[in-house]
């Protein structure tokens, strides 16, 4: 094998690397140190920090030590070979001092790179990675609790985790996508208890929302909670553990209440799955784990890891500042962090999994660290290759929102404020479309405008929603991206229709600066992907996508592609046009996104 098998989406830097590899054994007279091989030469090539200096940059220091030359020396031999090689990549090579600064020939990069976007084979070149290929990776998200509205922030979980799993996938992980529902609890309790004591407002099959409607229920438990007196506070929460005891022990009419809520919760789950567009392969539930997270506790105290503290069962991780790990409440009870030790058992040893990715909120990066350390205490190889990928809050402008306050806007909400705005602007194509034709655009925008809103940030930093930017034509928004893809679309479509086709053999035309920049962004696709990949940053390519876009619009305001001086040059920049096209579907895709064709 090559050391640079892996690296085929790369195809200028490969050969460079070679050129320089040969180089270098011309200067050294001989064989080279062990130490410098292909793939030092393949990382030594830099992408600069500004295109005026190169695509390539080449710092010639190590090269330099290796060989005992003096830097500038070894960067001024290296210069004359690369010059005499005759590498069709390289159009020119510049010497600064210690530095090779390296331009590729843009016709190489044309003749090689918009055929393969135009065939489809540039999006494969990263998934055929042998070792990725053999690499099972579970992503577990989305994660909301039943008897509860899905919030905002488990909007932003699911987006962030489809798009994980379409990175992966185009990365050429084998993944598995799962949820874990959190369908037992005192939340389920109370919500329960407020239904059954307050008997207002009944749940009917006429209620939309049910979930929302539960949550509202369980916002009301917790108000009568905060205002009565501490007598009646104990004989509240008494009746609430009684419900709560029922759900676990699975007998009893509140089992049966339980068994009926917690499935209109699952079915409202999947109609916004459904919505977005976003599939699991697993289904994992809190429920289904208490059990065995039990046993899990017994079996470690037979193992002497977990010991008692007041009645309680755990161990300490205080020399790691992670505090005491309680594995079995003194009541007896099973704490929401043992239910992760049998979950991620089952993930370990039923599905065989080498790497195993949570996305939650950073609220509970605690956790994690806890759980994935008392998983490696307890002898589970593979927590090491857990991560948890955590994510901040999605805020409205006036600040933060809490499912215990109320003050929460649902996903729900936010879909329909987007789809009021995407439906505004749309409403001057009425009478122009049909209305399947409307449906399924204003759908696949709302989709788009939310998913790229809640991608196209860091996940680290708080989002702030608002509406109207997220829906908003111009600049860094969803909309912007899909509006330039389907004008692509529409632009073939209108030469087609001319018997204007777009053509390969005459790809050495596209000399244009304008032309240039957009090829370098095309280029530049696919290793954004594997940084993406390999840093768990989605943001990464939203934002290439958009600066892809901005560099499109200017070739498309600063060259003419229909009306080309020549036949032979038009169906050049045809060629690019589509090529762009086909980046930015596949881009979107790997966000979640699927752009309307036509708009
Ligand atoms: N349902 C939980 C919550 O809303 C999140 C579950 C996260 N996943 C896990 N394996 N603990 O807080």
């Amino acid at each position: 094998m090559n050391q640079l098998d892996n690296f085929s989406y790369d195809p200028a830097k490969c050969s460079l690397a070679t050129s320089l590899y040969a180089a270098l054994e011309k200067t050294a007279g001989g064989a080279l140190p062990t130490d410098i091989d292909l793939l030092v030469c393949f990382k030594a090539l830099e992408q600069p920090p500004e295109k005026t200096l190169g695509d390539y940059a080449l710092p010639c220091f190590r090269f330099a030590k290796a060989l005992k030359k003096i830097p500038n020396a070894m960067a001024e031999e290296l210069k004359r070979e690369l010059d005499a090689s005759n590498n069709p990549w390289i159009e020119s090579v510049i010497l600064k001092g210690a530095f090779l600064n390296i331009f590729t020939n843009q016709k190489q990069v044309a003749k090689t790179l918009i055929p393969l976007l135009i065939n489809g084979d540039g999006f494969k070149l990263l998934s055929s990675n042998p070792i990725n290929n053999k690499t099972k990776v579970m992503i577990e998200f989305s994660q909301p609790n039943t008897h509860k509205e899905f919030h905002v922030g488990h909007g932003r979980n699911v987006c962030l985790g489809d798009s994980l799993c379409r990175i992966f996938s185009y990365n050429g992980f084998k993944v598995i996508p799962v949820n874990y529902i959190g369908d037992e609890g005192t939340h389920i309790a109370k919500c329960l208890w407020a239904v059954e004591h307050y008997k207002g407002e009944q749940l009917t099959e006429a209620i939309v929302n049910k979930a929302e409607w539960l949550g509202q229920r369980y916002v009301e438990a917790n108000a009568k909670l905060k205002e009565a007196n501490d007598e009646t506070k104990i004989i509240y929460n008494t009746e609430i553990s009684t419900i709560l005891k029922a759900i676990e022990n699975k007998s009893g009419k509140y089992y049966e209440s339980w068994k009926i809520t917690r499935q209109y919760c699952l079915e409202d789950f999947d109609r916004i799955y459904k919505w977005l567009d976003v599939h699991f392969e697993h289904l994992f539930y809190e429920s289904e784990v208490s059990e065995a997270s039990q046993e899990i506790v017994d079996e470690y105290i037979a193992k002497s890891l977990f010991v008692e503290d007041k009645g309680a069962f755990g161990f300490d991780m205080s020399d790691k500042k992670l505090g005491f790990f309680m594995a079995r409440k003194s009541d007896g009870s099973t704490p929401y962090i043992t239910k992760d030790l049998a979950l991620a058992k089952v993930k370990f040893n039923d599905f065989d999994i080498d790497r195993s990715i949570y996305v939650v909120g950073s609220e509970q990066i605690f956790h994690f660290k806890q759980l994935f350390y008392a998983l490696e205490q307890m002898g589970f190889e593979q927590a090491k290759q857990c991560y948890h990928l955590s994510y901040g809050l999605v805020v409205r402008p006036e600040g933060k929102m809490s499912s215990r306050a109320g003050n929460t806007i649902t996903f729900l909400q936010l879909i329909n404020l987007v789809v009021d705005e995407i439906n505004q602007y749309l409403d001057k194509y009425k009478d122009e479309w049909d209305k399947a034709q409307m449906l399924d655009t204003a759908h696949k925008l709302a989709v788009g405008a939310i998913k790229y809103g809640m991608l196209q940030a860091d996940p680290n930093k708080e989002i702030v929603f608002d509406p109207k930017e997220w829906v908003s034509f111009e600049g860094n928004s969803g909309p912007y991206l899909m509006y330039s893809y389907a004008r692509t679309q529409s632009i073939l479509t209108k030469a087609r229709e001319q018997g204007l086709e777009l053509s390969l053999d005459h790809l050495d035309l596209l000399t244009h600066e304008a032309e240039r920049d957009l090829m370098r962004h095309l280029y530049d696709f696919n290793q954004t992907v594997l940084y993406a990949c390999e840093n768990y940053k989605h943001s990464t390519i939203a934002n290439h996508l958009f600066f892809t876009c901005k560099a499109y619009n200017r070739f498309y305001n600063e060259v003419s592609v229909m009306k080309a001086e020549t036949e032979d040059l038009r169906g050049a920049r045809l060629a690019l046009l589509n090529a762009f096209g086909n980046t930015l579907k596949k881009g979107l895709y790997l966000l979640g996104i699927t752009p309307p064709e036509k708009m």
